[in-house]
C-alpha cells in the first residue's frame, strides 16, 4: 500500500504508517482540514471522515470546530493561531488558496506530502510539508512560509504545524517540568478546558518544560490505550498551546519563538518552521516512548549506530582548578578504570579561575597548559582513550579580552541595564560576525589538537535580547541565533567527520530533536544524586533514547543533596545511559576503585542492550520501592533488568518484576547466577530479583536466550 495517498473525487489525503493513519483535505474554502489521526484506515474508510460542515447554530461560534491543519488569524476562527500574519497595509487575516501539491521521495523510505497554498490577495506562499517513513509511526511535519510580494510582511506567529485529536470524554496531559538540577519531571494531568501553554522565552530549550506532549483520554496506561503525542526540534524558544474545547475536542500548536516576538520577512525571503514530529499509538505511554526511541535512532542522530563511549569527565572532581599535572593523573586513573574518553570540562583557557572571567578568550591558560593542550592531549591519546574539551561558545564574561574588543557582540539594549547571570552576557549569535568567529577558533581548535569530542555547553537564558545594529534584530535574532547555532555545529561536524558532541545547557538545559540531529549524546541534569537521578531519567527517557543520556557516577556526599549512596547504586543508576564517571578518582579508595573497573567492565558488556535496545519501564518511580527498567535486544537474543529500590519496608510485599518483549518460546539465561528462566514466567509472572539487604539497594540482571530446548509457543 503506498504511503501517501489521495481520493480525488472527496479530495482526501491518506498518510499511512505502519501502524497509523493520517488523514486531511482541503475544504470548499480552500482550508486545509484535519480530517483523522489514530488506527491504521484504508483510503475508502478516511473518506467517511470527509462529510459536509455543519453550520454553527449561533452567531457567537465561528466555523464548524472540526480541526484544521494549521489554524489562521482571519475569518471566524477564535482559537490559538497558528499562522498570524501582517501585511504591509496593516491587514491582518490571512485566507486560503489552494495552489497545487507535490508528492516527493526525499531518500529511500520516506515519502513526503507538500501542500502549496497562497492568500487569495496578499503576496504569501504556505506550503505544508508532511513526511512519513516506512518503518516508523512518526509523522514529521513544517511548513515553509515565502514573501513573494515586495513589502516586508511580519509573522507574528509561525507554527510548524497543529495537530488534532479526535473527539473523547476527557483529555490528559502527559509533561515535563523542572528547573536548573532538577529537570524531567514528569506530570500526567487532566487537560484544562481553555488554553494550556508550554513555553520557553529563554533563547534555549530550557530545564523549565520540554517541547513535547503526550495526550491521551485518561485512560491509557503504560502499556494500554492511544496515546497522541508531539515533539518539536527546535531549540531556541518555543511555544506549544494545547487546547480543550466544550465540545470534546483537543489539539495543539507548535513552533518556535515566544509570544510577543515577530518574524520579519522581507521580499522574497522565506521562512522555514522548525519540524513538529507526531506519533499515535493504542500500546500506551511505554509504546509512545518506543516509537520515540526508534525515531530518533532511525531518523534524527547523525551516528546512530555507535556504541556511545565509557566516558570521564572532571567538573565534579576539580571544579576550574585544571592545570596539566591534576589531568595526567586523573587520565591515569580513569584510563586504568576502563574509561574510553576522557573530557576535561571547564577552566583550561585565558584567566579562568572561577566563573568570573576568561570566558571568550579561548586559549588554553599558559601558567596550566605551559606547552598548550598537545601534551595533554597526547598522554589521553597514549592511554588508549579519547580527548573530550568543554567549551561554551555562545558567552563571554565581562572580564574577558573578548569582551574588551567586542561589548557590542552581546544581546544588549543601548538604554538598558546587560545583567550577568554567572557573571556572563550573551553573544549574539544572530550575528554573522559571531558565529563566525565562534566557528574559526572551534575548527582550528579540533584540528590543531586532534579533539575527539567536544562538550558544548550553554550557561545562562537570554536577557534584554537586542541587536541594536539591526532595528528589527530585537525579532529577528531569536531564530537566527539558533539557526547561526546550528550551522555553526553542523560546519564543524562536516570539517571533522570524527568529532562527537554533547550538548550540554547547565545540564538538560538544551535537549530536544533539533540538537540531538546535530550532536551524540546529552548531558542530562547537573544533578548528578543518583536517587534524585532516578525521576529525572524516567522524564528525560519519555521520548529520547537512553543511547543519547549521558550519566555519570559522582562522589558522596552528593554535592546537591547531601545524600551517600553505595557505589554500586550510583553505577546501576548511570547504567541506564551512556555511562560515565565524574568522581575525583584520586581520592576513590583500591576497594572503589576495583568495584568501579568491573562495574565499568559490567556496562560494557550490557551497552548494547541500554544504547541500542528496546526501552520497557516494567515499575516506575513510584515510592521508595522498586523501580525497573528493562533493555532487549532488537532481535530478543539478550535483555537487561536495572532494578533499583531506595528503602525495604517491613511488611511491604516483595512483588515480581514482569518482563516484557522476549521470545516467548525461549529460555534465558542469568549471566551472573546460571539460573535459567522461562521467557513465559519472566514475562506472565515476573522475576523476583536478589537486592541486597537494606536501602540503596540495586541490581543488573543479564538475561542472554538459551540457544537450544524451545518450548511451544
Ligand atoms: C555546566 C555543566 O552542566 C557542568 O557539567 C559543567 O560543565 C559546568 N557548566 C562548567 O562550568
Amino acid at each position: 500500500m503506498p504511503v501517501i495517498s489521495f481520493a480525488p473525487d472527496s479530495g482526501v489525503w491518506l498518510l499511512s504508517t505502519p501502524r497509523t493513519s493520517y488523514a486531511l483535505r482541503i475544504d470548499e474554502t480552500g482550508a486545509p482540514c484535519h480530517l483523522a489521526w489514530g488506527p491504521r484506515l484504508t483510503l475508502a474508510e478516511a473518506e467517511e471522515f470527509a462529510t459536509p460542515p455543519v453550520p454553527a447554530d449561533s452567531s457567537f461560534e465561528g466555523r464548524p470546530p472540526s480541526g484544521e491543519e494549521l489554524p489562521v488569524d482571519g475569518g471566524t476562527r477564535y482559537g490559538p493561531p497558528s499562522l498570524q500574519v501582517r501585511f504591509a497595509d496593516g491587514t491582518r487575516a490571512f485566507e486560503w488558496e489552494t495552489t497545487g501539491h507535490r508528492v516527493l521521495e526525499p531518500a529511500p523510505g520516506e515519502s513526503e506530502l507538500v501542500l502549496e497554498f497562497r492568500d487569495r490577495h496578499y503576496p504569501l506562499a504556505v506550503s505544508l510539508h508532511y513526511r512519513v517513513h516506512d518503518h516508523c509511526d512518526v509523522i514529521e511535519r513544517w511548513t515553509v512560509l515565502r514573501n513573494t510580494g515586495a513589502e516586508t510582511v511580519v509573522l507574528q506567529r509561525a507554527d510548524s504545524a497543529a495537530w488534532t485529536l479526535p473527539p473523547r470524554d476527557d483529555y490528559r496531559l502527559s509533561h515535563v517540568t523542572g528547573q536548573w538540577a532538577a529537570e524531567s519531571q514528569l506530570h500526567r494531568e487532566r487537560l484544562a478546558f481553555g488554553e494550556t501553554v508550554l513555553t520557553s522565552r529563554r533563547g534555549v530549550t530550557s530545564h523549565h518544560t520540554n517541547p513535547w506532549v503526550m495526550l491521551d483520554a485518561g485512560d491509557a496506561t503504560e502499556d494500554h490505550g492511544q496515546v497522541w503525542s508531539a515533539a518539536l526540534a527546535w531549540s531556541g524558544s518555543w511555544r506549544v498551546t494545547v487546547q480543550r474545547t466544550p465540545d470534546g475536542r483537543a489539539g495543539l500548536t507548535g513552533g518556535a519563538g515566544h509570544e510577543g516576538t515577530a518574524l520579519p520577512l522581507a521580499p522574497g525571503e522565506e521562512f522555514t518552521a522548525p519540524r513538529f514530529a507526531g506519533l499515535h499509538t493504542d500500546g500506551g505511554f511505554g509504546a509512545a516512548s518506543r516509537a520515540w526511541h526508534a525515531h530518533v535512532l532511525a531518523h534524527v542522530l547523525p551516528h546512530p549506530d555507535e556504541l556511545r563511549p565509557v566516558l570521564y569527565n572532571s567538573w565534579e572532581a576539580t571544579g576550574f582548578d585544571v592545570d596539566e599535572p591534576g589531568q595526567r593523573a586523573l587520565a591515569g586513573r580513569a584510563a586504568a578504570l576502563g574509561v574510553e574518553l576522557y573530557v576535561m570540562d571547564d577552566g583550561w583557557f585565558g584567566a579562568r579561575r572561577s566563573d568570573r572571567a576568561g570566558l571568550g578568550d579561548w586559549t588554553p591558560s599558559p601558567d596550566r597548559f605551559p606547552d598548550g593542550l598537545t601534551p595533554l592531549v597526547r598522554e589521553v591519546h597514549r592511554l588508549g582513550m579519547r580527548f573530550g574539551l568543554w567549551v561554551e561558545p555562545e558567552m563571554v564574561n565581562p572580564d574577558s579580552d573578548l569582551y574588551r574588543l567586542h561589548p557590542d557582540w552581546v544581546l544588549h539594549f543601548p538604554h538598558r541595564a546587560r545583567t550577568e547571570l554567572r557573571h556572563q552576557l550573551v553573544l549574539n549569535f544572530a550575528r554573522r560576525e559571531v558565529a563566525d568567529w565562534a566557528y574559526d577558533w572551534l575548527t582550528a581548535l579540533v584540528a590543531d589538537h586532534g579533539i575527539d569530542f567536544l562538550k558544548w555547553d550553554m550557561n545562562r537564558a537570554f536577557s534584554e535580547a537586542g541587536w541594536p545594529d539591526r532595528t528589527d534584530g530585537s525579532d529577528r535574532l531569536w531564530t537566527e541565533y539558533t539557526r547561526n547555532l546550528y550551522a555553526v555545529i553542523d560546519r564543524l561536524r562536516a570539517d571533522h567527520p570524527g568529532l562527537r558532541i554533547e550538548t550540554c545547557s547547565g545540564g538538560g538545559g538544551r535537549v530536544d530533536l533539533g540538537i540531538l540531529s546535530r550532536t551524540d549524546q546529552a548531558w542530562a541534569s547537573d544533578n548528578t544524586d543518583a536517587a534524585d537521578r532516578i525521576s529525572i531519567q524516567h522524564g528525560y527517557g519519555q521520548i529520547y533514547p537512553a543511547r543519547t543520556m549521558a550519566a555519570w557516577v559522582t562522589d558522596v556526599p552528593n554535592q546537591f543533596t547531601a545524600r551517600s549512596v553505595p557505589l554500586r547504586f550510583r553505577f546501576h543508576v548511570a547504567m541506564a545511559g551512556v555511562l560515565g564517571i565524574g568522581g575525583d578518582l584520586g581520592r576513590w579508595s583500591d576497594g572503589e576503585l576495583a568495584e568501579g573497573a568491573a562495574l565499568v567492565a559490567e556496562y560494557k558488556r550490557v551497552r548494547h542492550l541500554v544504547q541500542h535496545g528496546v526501552l520497557h519501564r516494567p515499575r516506575g518511580p513510584v515510592d521508595d520501592g522498586p523501580t525497573a527498567v528493562q533493555y532487549t535486544a532488537p532481535d530478543r537474543s539478550e535483555a537487561l533488568l536495572l532494578v533499583w529500590r531506595r528503602a525495604p519496608h517491613r511488611g511491604r510485599p516483595r512483588l515480581p518484576v514482569r518482563l516484557a518483549g522476549l521470545d516467548p518460546a525461549a529460555r534465558y539465561r542469568d549471566a551472573r547466577t546460571g539460573k535459567v528462566h522461562h521467557a513465559k514466567v519472566l514475562t506472565g509472572y515476573g522475576l523476583l530479583p536478589e537486592l541486597p539487604p537494606g536501602d540503596w539497594s540495586s541490581a543488573a540482571v543479564h538475561l542472554v536466550r538459551e540457544p537450544e530446548r524451545r518450548t511451544a509457543p
